[in-house]
């Protein structure tokens, strides 16, 4: 693969050391530096701002131009025209399916929705409070007990029988502990609904009475899923991958994908986004917010703004706020308390020289907490649903890894600022 070299002088006397350089389909060039270690020096990036982890073919990223592509197709062109379950088969198999190949995978997710009925006991061991964020990453975690049938991560099959318990089951442990904080009892999947329209039935249908999903929402929460269902190697997938590269079972992966995407820095964002829009409370309280997050002796920052990566506008932003006014005029809350301090603090910021020194734009959490909340989801379940879109991505992910030739144990290096080596002194002498 190897065009051309890149010469590193440790400054030592040794002659430079050589590094093949690698183009890929799209992107920038990496610098393979597998050898260094041999000449006893190591790279040092915490946070991985300049460091490739692995090869995939399946998402790429522009941030300077806030490109965003599955498996080559466009996420604007997905979220106009393609619905969840189609995107979750192409992030899986690579290709966009067949009407025939979609119908038959559609079948396969509604009709293992359903979680073994010992999982309702987990349950009863949480608080009634619990966050629905602690819960899945327990439950899923647990879903590892009762498939061993599926558990040789070796075996291609398996590793699709495992993907598919995980695409059709998250969202049913989801819908789950929601209604074990609500007090309500759990509903169960109906395999005649879609993936959307199936959670949204789990999460607010009783047995008091009839409950059809609003088609308007249904593609709201589509869209939603669409836009969340991977994104590169960002911190939760980095965790699957390391999690998975010692051989553990896909859902004690996922499930640790879970616990990574809970931090409000990463899929955590939306939640805190609106908690921050609660707190900011009126237009004209913006710019003490705005001042707060410049001033760096705060640790307050703007959430649902700025990206390791989009330099740019996050091209899920743009669809995300469109998808806002859609739902909201759609149950006539256009003229929203908290859309409008959102849509007046994203042009104040944009407006700002630190955000655009600093190219902080919105990204993906910045809208969709707005919309989950309009569509009367809790806040508490937002990360959830992020964690039901991205199970597809930290999955295929996976299946990659596990199935790539070149991957070993992740094992990274440090750099060692402790203690010269010295010797015990027994406590007497103190
Ligand atoms: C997601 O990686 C992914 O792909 C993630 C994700 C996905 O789909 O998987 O896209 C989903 O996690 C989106 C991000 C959601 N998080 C938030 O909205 C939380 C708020 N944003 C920040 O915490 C921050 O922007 C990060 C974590 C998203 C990115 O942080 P970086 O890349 O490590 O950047 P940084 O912290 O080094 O910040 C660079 C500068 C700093 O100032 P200086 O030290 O250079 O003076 O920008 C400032 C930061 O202080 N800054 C902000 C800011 N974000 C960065 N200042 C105010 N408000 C902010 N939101």
């Amino acid at each position: 693969m190897a065009e051309r070299k890149a010469y590193l002088d440790l400054g030592n006397g040794q002659p430079p050391i050589e590094l093949p350089i690698y183009s890929g389909t799209l992107g920038p060039d990496v610098v393979d530096i597998r050898g260094l270690g041999k000449h006893g020096v190591f790279t040092y990036d915490p946070g991985f701002m300049s460091t490739g982890s692995c090869n995939s073919g399946i998402t790429y990223i522009d941030g300077d131009q806030g490109v965003l592509l599955y498996r080559g197709y466009p996420i604007e062109q997905l979220a106009e025209q393609a619905d969840f379950i189609e995107v979750c088969y192409l992030l899986q198999y690579g290709e966009l399916p067949t009407l025939e190949q979609k119908q038959d995978f559609d079948h396969i997710i509604r009709t293992h929705a359903m979680v073994h009925d010992q999982i309702n006991y987990f349950f009863r061991g949480f608080r009634r409070d619990a966050h629905p964020m602690a819960v899945m990453v327990g439950v899923v975690g647990a879903l590892s007990a009762f498939y061993q049938d599926s558990a040789n991560v070796s075996d291609p099959r398996h590793r699709e029988i495992s993907a598919h318990r995980l695409l059709s089951k998250v969202p049913t442990i989801a819908a789950m502990s929601y209604k074990y904080n609500m007090g309500q009892p759990f509903s169960y999947p109906q395999n005649r609904l879609g993936y959307a329209a199936n959670f949204l039935h789990m999460m607010f249908s009783t047995p008091c009475e009839a409950y059809e999903p609003n088609p308007v929402l249904v593609k709201a929460l589509d869209r939603i899923l669409i836009l969340h269902a991977d994104h590169e190697q960002n911190a939760s997938t980095s965790t699957v991958r390391l999690a998975g590269s010692s051989g553990a079972n896909p859902f004690a992966c996922i499930a640790a994908g879970i616990a990574s995407l809970w931090g409000p820095a990463h899929g955590g964002a939306n939640e805190a986004v609106l908690k921050m829009l609660e707190e900011i409370g009126d237009v004209s309280n913006i710019p003490q917010f705005i001042a707060r997050a410049k001033d760096k002796s705060n640790p307050f920052r703007l959430m649902g703004f700025g990206h390791r990566v989009y330099k740019n506008f996050d091209p899920r932003a743009k669809l995300m706020r469109q998808t806002c006014h859609e739902v909201l005029n759609e149950l006539g809350m256009h003229d929203d308390r908290l859309f409008s301090i959102a849509l007046e603090l994203e042009r104040i910021a944009l407006e700002d020289p630190y955000f655009i020194e600093k190219k902080l734009y919105p990204n993906v959490d910045f809208y969709s907490g707005i919309i989950l909340r309009a569509m009367g989801v809790p806040v508490n379940m937002f990360t959830a649903i992020f964690a039901i879109s991205r199970t597809v991505g930290w999955i295929s992910q996976w299946t990659e890894m596990v199935s790539d030739a070149e991957q070993k144990i992740g094992r990274p290096r440090q750099l060692y600022l402790g203690p010269q080596r010295r010797d015990f002194r027994p406590i007497g002498e103190r």
